[in-house]
């Protein structure tokens, strides 16, 4: 199989779910007997070392009208961006930088870029509403993904940008190489690419199988960032990792010719651990996390106590869907912030989702934590947690023993 960052041909499939639903795809009842399943397949390239889906489902099934994501969603998200834009444009030093977000969202992260200064700003969302929002907003958007074509067009008209930002947006697109010549093309001489994804050294650490689903392409270590982004003529001047996402690291890029921060390479060196042999005791850790939850979810049915989830994250697919039937049926609903999820159903498996008061108004003895990346916002906030009315449940032991100590 083709390596689809590289292109050689020594892709080895790593971990097969069969077939899934889409992940963000919540739905009403009426269309359940609509509902599309596609293979999802992890795999791994032992020669640029980058870890990716084989054969990706196509991005329109993916970030369509009905894409739910919202990056306000999250008081801690909101005040990381805010950190990050704070951080970067310091780091640039350039009066009113040219900014330039892939996948700006609701455009959060360039509303925060024109309070600190920046000169000119410009979105890129695929994802039409919410682009739409962001435009009413005041926030310059294109309603369409960053490509190399666009790009060229975008600079003959704009000129090239001092700042271009990324945040889990390349880790979801589809052609990695043409968003990279793009960005060669839009960046000025002396301008920084900053991207930030998960990393993938804390997905093999936590055994965090649920961040593998359709839109998560690429699963990004400074090892595959370096070997990437030398394709392209680019560098890897610095990092720095980053608590969301359950663990990410943010990548600070030139053009070619720019010397690596003592930092960098250091993880580059410390990643040797990541083989083939590695990814490989991955999949088995995963088959035993998956057989563990079944278990533990039938145990809990069996005994008569009930169980939630807790966020209808885009990660809960993998685990709902890979899950046994049965055992993902014992959960009752699943509560969730986002209004255009409320009142719809998980992929696959169907369950309800509802506002998070249901969890006072129905109560339950668990909650499987499906937004576990969020838990230390979410364990301060929330007073059922506080006040250990209902206990968290964890899809793995590693994020449980993370947690917990
Ligand atoms: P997110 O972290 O974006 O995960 P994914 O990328 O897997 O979808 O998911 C956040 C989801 O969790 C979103 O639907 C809102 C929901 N949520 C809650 O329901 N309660 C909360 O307290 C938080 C922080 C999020
Ligand atoms: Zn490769």
């Amino acid at each position: 199989m083709n390596c689809r960052a590289c292109g050689s041909g020594s892709l080895k499939e790593i971990l097969n779910f069969g077939n899934m639903p889409i992940a963000n795809g919540f739905l009403s009842e009426r269309n359940f007997d609509k509902e599309g399943w596609y293979p999802l397949r992890f795999g791994f390239c032992p020669l640029c070392k980058m870890a990716q889906l084989i054969s990706p489902v196509h991005p329109n099934l993916l970030f369509n009208e009905n894409y739910p994501f919202l990056t306000a969603s999250s008081d801690w998200m909101v005040s990381h961006f805010a950190n990050l834009v704070d951080e970067v444009m310091e780091r640039i030093g350039q009066p009113n930088p040219f900014v330039i977000e892939i996948g700006s969202n609701d455009g959060s992260l360039l509303k925060a870029a024109k309070g600190k200064g920046a000169g000119k700003v410009l979105g890129f969302e695929p994802a039409n509403k919410i682009g739409s929002l962001a435009r009413k907003n005041g926030i310059n958007t294109i309603l369409a993904p960053f490509e190399y074509l666009q790009a060229q067009l975008m600079i003959q008209t704009e000129g090239p940008a001092h700042l271009i930002i990324a945040t889990n947006t390349l880790c979801h697109v589809h052609d990695l190489n043409d968003v990279l010549r793009g960005v060669k093309a839009a960046l000025a001489r002396n301008g920084l690419f900053v991207f930030e994804d998960p990393y993938l050294p804390d997905i093999l650490r936590y055994t965090t199988y649920d961040q593998i689903y359709d839109e998560h392409k690429w699963y990004f270590s400074v090892t595959s960032v370096v070997n990437m982004l030398e394709r392209h003529h680019l560098a890897l001047i610095d990092i720095e990792p980053q608590e969301v996402h359950g663990g990410s690291m943010r990548y600070y890029v030139t053009h070619a010719d720019s010397p690596i921060s003592k930092k960098a390479y250091q993880a580059y060196s410390q990643e040797r651990f990541i083989d083939l042999g590695r990814m490989q005791e991955f999949a088995g850790e995963v088959t035993y996390e998956i057989k563990n939850l079944t278990q533990t979810l039938g145990e809990i049915a069996r005994s008569g106590r009930t169980v939630a989830g807790y966020a209808a994250t885009s990660k809960s697919t993998t685990i709902l869907n890979s899950m046994g039937y049965d055992a993902a049926r014992a959960i009752s609903y699943i509560t969730d912030t986002t209004p255009v999820k409320q009142e719809k159903f998980s992929p696959g498996v169907h369950i309800p989702i509802v506002p998070p008061d249901a969890l006072l108004t129905n109560p339950v003895d668990y909650v499987l934590m499906f937004a576990w990346n969020h838990w230390n916002e979410i364990r301060k906030k929330d007073s059922i947690f506080r006040e250990k009315r209902v206990l968290p449940l964890w899809h793995t032991t590693k994020i449980a023993e993370k947690y917990s100590s």
